[in-house]
């Protein structure tokens, strides 16, 4: 890889010890996938937050980049294992408690914003089309490549945290227009509603490491949210290629290998596979963290309604997003928990709860390994029904 005259003084250790291993790890990547430089990135988004996910290795990693390193340039960072404010009414152990204190302080240190959330787009961070970026989370990843035009690898934590230091990324992989390419091409006969985040599953499973492509798909930005999310938690893509019904395409398509249809009773199938059982301990929505439009329509679904405290509810969203909402949570909060900077999968709930239902495709890919749950999919509607009477 070709290195400027700068890039060789960081490697050097002229800047650093902490700049120098952010630049090796860099640097190596690059190597592995054959990148020829490196890139500029204007923000980065860091995974590896919850304690539950990154252990105690996880926290001296952290701790020791943070004594000799900070970010360069914009640096989010995914959710934590607990609300920062309400852990303890999350039923959260203080053991656990502290060792997320040990690791929000070393990402303090290094520099990085406290978002919390994985939808960084939502509350603040959202790169515009063509820009370079460097992100973690794998929903924010294919939501940043899909929607917004940005450009980015599905980077792991430490890698996102090495480009945010250093404030570069390799250029391989989605940085390069020719990889961006669809390779196969896959349309709905239909997607009834509260089913996007089942198109997402099933459009990952069959894409598997292709970009896929999907004529006339018309979602709105949420939709996309949960279709991503999903599609990237069951497919090794972190990016589609969509057009909207009767609009036209500048889409290269040389490259579609195949062109596939799912049928309407394949989405049945699906909900079908994914419905578990019918009595749950939590109701968890918010996978991806509720935008201000969720959390306004689900407040507006509610109101009259009466909570019927079958089972705990969490909303999940970001703190930015719940300060710009208070009449919703207000709402929301009749019904149960509105919980901020992390989610019902990078939480401890495996300490909490068995069952586990949810409006999120992506949630029941990790509620049973991550989280030990017994995972039940429900659409947004038939969970809010069954929180209330
Ligand atoms: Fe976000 Fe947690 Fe789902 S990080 S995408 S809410 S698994």
């Amino acid at each position: 890889m070709h290195l400027t005259a700068a890039e060789e003084r960081i490697l050097a250790g002229e800047e650093g010890p902490g700049r120098q291993k952010a630049i090796q790890l860099t640097v190596a990547l690059g190597d592995i996938y054959g990148a020829k430089r490196l890139i500029q990135i204007t923000s980065a988004q860091v995974s590896g937050a919850s304690f539950k996910t990154i252990g105690d290795a996880g926290i001296r990693f952290l701790e020791d980049f943070s004594k000799t390193a900070r970010v360069s340039v914009r640096a989010s960072v995914n959710p934590l294992g607990l609300d920062l404010r309400r852990w303890k009414v999350m039923g959260v152990e203080r053991d656990f408690h502290s060792k997320q204190e040990r690791i929000v302080e070393a990402y303090d240190r290094l520099g990085a914003e406290p978002l919390y959330s994985c939808t960084p787009y939502l509350a603040g961070n959202r790169p515009r089309k063509g820009q370079h970026i460097a992100w973690a989370e794998s929903s924010a990843t294919v939501f940043a490549n899909s929607f917004l035009g940005a450009k980015t690898n599905r980077e792991g934590g430490p890698s996102a945290l090495a480009a945010a230091i250093i404030g570069k990324t390799a250029e391989y992989g989605l940085h390069l227009e020719e990889n961006r390419k669809p390779g196969v091409q896959i349309a709905f006969e239909s997607i009834p509603d509260g089913m996007v985040p089942l198109a997402g599953y099933l459009v990952g499973k069959i894409a598997g490491k292709r970009i896929p492509y999907l004529k006339g798909l018309k979602l709105t930005s949420d939709e996309h949210k949960a279709f991503g999310a999903a599609m990237a938690a069951t497919g090794a893509v972190s990016m589609y290629v969509f057009s909207e019904p009767g609009k036209g395409t500048k889409t290269d398509t040389k490259e579609i290998e195949e062109c596939l249809r799912i049928s309407t009773s394949e989405l049945e199938k699906c909900a079908d596979d994914l419905r578990g059982g019918d009595s749950w301990d939590l109701v968890a929505i918010g996978c991806p963290h509720c935008s201000a439009v969720e959390l306004r329509s689900m407040a507006r679904f509610l109101k009259g309604r009466k909570p019927s405290k079958q089972s705990d509810v969490w909303f999940c969203t970001s703190r930015k997003v719940y300060a710009r909402c208070p009449r919703e949570v207000a709402v929301l909060s009749e019904y149960g928990k509105v919980l901020c900077d992390t989610c019902m999968v990078v939480a401890p709930v495996e300490k909490m709860y068995k069952t586990t239902a949810s409006d999120s495709a992506k949630a029941m890919v990790y509620l049973p390994t991550l989280g030990k749950q017994k995972a039940s999919f429900r659409p947004t509607k038939t969970l809010l029904e069954a929180i209330s009477r």
